[in-house]
């Protein structure tokens, strides 16, 4: 069965994005067969690989509402092994349309789960709604990436409460795989301060990998790549790979 993990956190600008791409790039390097599902209206991850978000063929809101057959969202990217279900603004009227679908939380995971891949990947949207939900619901594992910066932690028992809820209601196996700090400053003290919070929240559900903030990490979806493919030596293409490393060996090792 899949690894669907929901990389998750109801703030925006927090790397849920560029972490959802590169983890997933570099398992698909390592002869994986991943799919990242872009649950996000701001379709971020589509274009960041390379799509035009305005001329795509079916999107993620098309197999939701019966408007197109999976097989046919399912994009090609140009790395081997890597699938792209893609998302576009039409996807924000999911939110409301959801609202009024019987079994409103579940229409992720009954798409989902036909699927065969070794990892997917979802992308969601900054917030705790019925996309998120559903999105928690479908998987399997929660990753929840969160920027080193003072307010850190804000949001963060929210969140957990959201998972919490999840849990017990709908899908009793969600599992938290762990909190990534992203975003981090090594030159700041404030970063260490976050770290140590986190670490004293967390424990060892805290990834030993931090990705540091790296001017290439954010050029690469403007040439709609993937990090290795637009500077493998730079220290954000480092930090990725070994966080896919560190992710692979929680679920696998
Ligand atoms: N480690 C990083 N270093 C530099 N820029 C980053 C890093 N991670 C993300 N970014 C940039 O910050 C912005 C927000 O990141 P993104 O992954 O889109 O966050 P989210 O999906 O949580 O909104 C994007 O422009 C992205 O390219
Ligand atoms: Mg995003």
């Amino acid at each position: 069965m899949a690894n669907i993990i929901a990389v998750l956190n109801q703030k925006g600008g927090v790397g849920k994005t560029t972490t959802a791409v590169n983890v997933a790039a570099y398992l698909a390097r390592d002869g994986y067969s991943v799919l990242v599902c872009d649950a996000d209206p701001q379709g971020n991850s589509t274009s960041g690989l390379g799509f035009d978000k305005n001329n795509l063929g079916s999107t993620l809101y098309d197999v939701l509402f019966s408007h197109s057959e999976l097989d046919k969202a399912i994009h090609v990217t140009n790395i081997k092994n890597f699938y792209l279900l893609p998302a576009n603004a039409n996807l924000a009227g999911a939110e409301v349309e959801l609202v009024s679908t019987p079994g409103r939380e579940l229409q992720l995971k009954k798409i989902l789960e036909q699927l065969d891949f070794n990892y997917i990947f979802i992308d969601c949207p900054p917030s705790l709604g019925l996309l998120s939900v559903n999105a928690l619901v479908a998987a399997t594992d929660v990753l929840i990436p969160v920027q080193s910066e003072y307010y850190a932690m804000e949001g963060l028992s929210q969140l957990l409460t959201t998972i919490g809820q999840v849990r017990q209601a709908l899908n009793p196996s969600l599992n938290l795989l762990g909190v990534v700090i992203t975003l981090y400053d090594n030159r700041t003290s404030l970063s260490d301060q976050v770290k140590n919070e986190l670490e004293r929240h967390f424990g060892d559900k805290l990834f030993n990998t931090m990705i540091p903030r790296n001017i290439r990490l954010a050029e690469a979806p403007s040439f709609g790549k993937s990090i290795h493919e637009h500077d493998k030596w730079s220290k954000g293409a480092q930090a990725y790979e070994a966080l896919a490393k560190e992710l692979e060996n929680k679920l696998n090792g």
